[in-house]
């Protein structure tokens, strides 16, 4: 593979001149946690069981996407292990032809049992959601009491020996803060690379305000305070993440400033909800339903003008920023992470 040379794919470009690369799927709504970012504390409305899209359609939508140019998946949810059986899942789609990489995001609580069978399916990376290494802080942003069984599931992938292990920790002020720098260390002595997300306004909750987002170049200062960090230039491999190393050689982490310095001119990812829409951007108010034209008898041919087309007139950004900035109706959890 290595030894091919690039660009002799098929190719998907949207309207902006982006190339779309990468499809993450979520597979459900449901999850364990109630994050106060993401979910409401209880009474949560999930979709209906029906809707779900099947291991079956999954496939079939991946299989047309990887025919138009899409080379990586990912899965996430809601919390993509509630999902039973998803090793099978993780096989049927790390077996496409043209797909390279299979990665989840995961809060990590049934990693234990199941690490080795989603190694074993063809799952390359995971990055795993942990804002806190303090119990109580811990059970104060999660609303769960259960650090130790996260940290039991990560050290168990860590012994698997996937690709790549990342730790997002969404940024809150007065919240994060104290979680920064014990982070940063477990990332240098366990060799997961410590990514900070800052809070974006798509917790159902409705709490977000911009005073309660922990900017990047604050988390790079903190950080500075202790290490000093080293910029990498990653043009060539564009992600939404700014990463830097540590200047010591003991690994690296990444800011990922949604609000601050979105990254959306380099954006080259699409979305697609457990019930089979296509969403275009995390802040998007419009949706594509695949999973109509797949239940009505669509033809392959009908998903792809129809993923060509929602491609075509993707967002040319989040208007986050902005005074005209609408919350889509959908919260994290029912999106994708
Ligand atoms: N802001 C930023 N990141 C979020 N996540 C969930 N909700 C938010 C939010 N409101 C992140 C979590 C998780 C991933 C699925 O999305 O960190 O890792
Ligand atoms: Fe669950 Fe992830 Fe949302 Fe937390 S952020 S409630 S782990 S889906």
């Amino acid at each position: 593979m290595d030894t091919e040379p690039q660009n002799q794919g098929p190719t998907l470009v949207d309207g902006m001149g982006r190339t779309i690369v990468n499809l993450r799927i979520s597979v459900t709504d449901r999850c364990n946690f109630r994050c106060t970012y993401c979910m409401p504390a209880d009474n949560v409305e999930f979709m209906d069981r029906v809707n779900l899209l099947s291991f079956e359609e999954v496939t079939r939508i991946a299989t047309i996407a990887s025919k138009m140019g899409i080379n990586r998946l990912r899965l996430t949810g809601g919390e993509p292990l509630m999902r039973k059986d998803l090793p099978v899942l993780v096989n049927m789609l790390s077996n496409i032809d043209g797909i390279d990489d299979v990665a989840m995001t995961t809060n990590a609580f049934f990693l234990k049992e199941s690490a080795s069978a989603l190694k074993d399916a063809g799952l390359k990376r995971l990055n795993v959601s942990l804002d806190a290494l303090d119990p109580e802080k811990f059970r104060d942003v999660n609303r769960r009491d259960c650090l130790d069984q996260v940290l039991a599931g990560l050290a168990e992938a860590s012994r698997v020996g996937f690709k790549s292990i990342k730790i997002n920790a969404v940024a809150m002020r007065n919240f994060s803060e104290t979680e920064i720098m014990s982070l940063i260390e477990m990332g240098r002595s366990d060799g997961f690379e410590i990514r900070f997300i800052e809070f974006m306004p798509l917790d159902s909750d409705r709490i977000w305000e911009r005073d309660k987002v922990l900017f990047g170049h604050e988390i790079v200062d903190l950080i500075r305070g202790k290490y000093e960090l080293v910029p990498i230039d990653n043009s060539l491999d564009i992600g939404p993440a700014s990463e830097y190393r540590f200047a010591d050689g003991k690994g690296k982490i990444g800011i990922i400033t949604a609000v601050s310095n979105p990254f959306c001119d380099h954006c080259n990812r699409i979305r697609m909800t457990a019930d089979g829409k296509l969403r275009t951007c995390l802040f998007s108010t419009h949706e594509t339903n695949l999973k109509d034209i797949l239940r009505s008898g669509g033809s392959d041919e009908d998903i792809t003008l129809a993923i060509r087309e929602a491609v075509r007139i993707k967002e040319p950004g989040h208007k986050i920023n902005l005074d005209d900035f609408e919350r889509p109706v959908r919260a994290m959890h029912a999106i994708g992470g």
